[in-house]
């Protein structure tokens, strides 16, 4: 497969048409970018780092049943990818107070949702991503409310099968954000973007310490070096 001509640069990734009119090249770059936007920085093989677990990630979710855009890799950093119609929502499935949430409402950081919670902020950097739900969806013309139950139907399920995967590997998963789109002429809905460390808080299991982005936004320590600690555990393979 050939990178042609670059159509969007994003706060981390870059997409890039193909030789193949059905498939994009997202290339992973080492930015790191919070707040909006209004906090940014480099790490060196952050890009790297998360391009592998993301891809341990789809495929391990590809082998348990869910669709996703993961084709394969065109080297360390670039992952071919099904062109897809990007549904403009931030689905957020959390299992333990963090974040967002500790500030929204009374739920002290730490507690464990006695269920997952799933929410969904629409997608705008003008608006800054306020939280929605199908009603609003719809009369925005976002996704329908047969996506909109699929999506959440298929983010409880990513959530089991994360949970145990991180878990298995000595981590805990409080929450993560995936993104959906529409594949092919059916329209069918598949996960899209990236599973990471900078779209998920990740914590060990023990000390509880961030394995995150939150490393970076709160300056809590060496983001490569972080993300590598989750690159050891989940993608052991790329360090022989
Ligand atoms: O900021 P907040 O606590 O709401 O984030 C919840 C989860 O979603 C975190 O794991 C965060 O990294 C992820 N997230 C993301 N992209 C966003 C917003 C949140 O990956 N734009």
């Amino acid at each position: 497969i050939k990178k042609l001509e670059q159509i969007y640069s994003g706060k981390a990734k870059t997409l890039y048409k193909t030789n193949d009119p059905t498939k994009l090249i997202s290339e992973f770059r080492d930015s790191l970018t919070a707040f909006n936007g209004g906090k940014k920085s480099e790490a060196p093989k952050k890009g790297y780092y998360n391009a592998q677990i993301s891809r341990k990630i789809f495929e391990m979710l590809e082998e348990n049943g869910i669709k996703t855009h993961y084709v394969n890799m065109a080297s360390d950093v670039d992952m071919v990818v099904d062109v897809v119609e990007i549904v403009k929502l931030e689905v957020i499935v959390r299992n333990i107070a963090a974040g967002s949430i500790t500030k929204k409402y009374p739920m002290p950081p730490g507690k464990v949702f006695e269920r997952p919670i799933v929410a969904f902020d629409y997608k705008s950097d003008e608006y800054q991503d306020p939280m929605i739900n199908e009603d609003i969806a719809y009369a925005l013309d976002v996704a329908t409310f047969e996506e909109m139950a699929e999506i959440k139907k298929t983010a409880l399920k990513i959530n089991e099968l994360l949970k145990s995967y991180f878990e298995k590997n000595g981590f805990l998963l409080p929450d993560f954000k995936l993104e959906f789109g529409r594949r092919g002429p059916n329209k069918e809905i598949v996960l899209a973007d990236e599973i990471s460390c900078d779209t998920c808080r990740i914590w060990d299991k023990e000390t509880k310490q961030s394995l995150d982005k939150d490393v970076f936004r709160f300056d809590k320590g060496d983001p490569s070096k972080t993300y590598e600690i989750v690159a050891r555990k989940l993608v052991p393979e790329i360090f022989n």
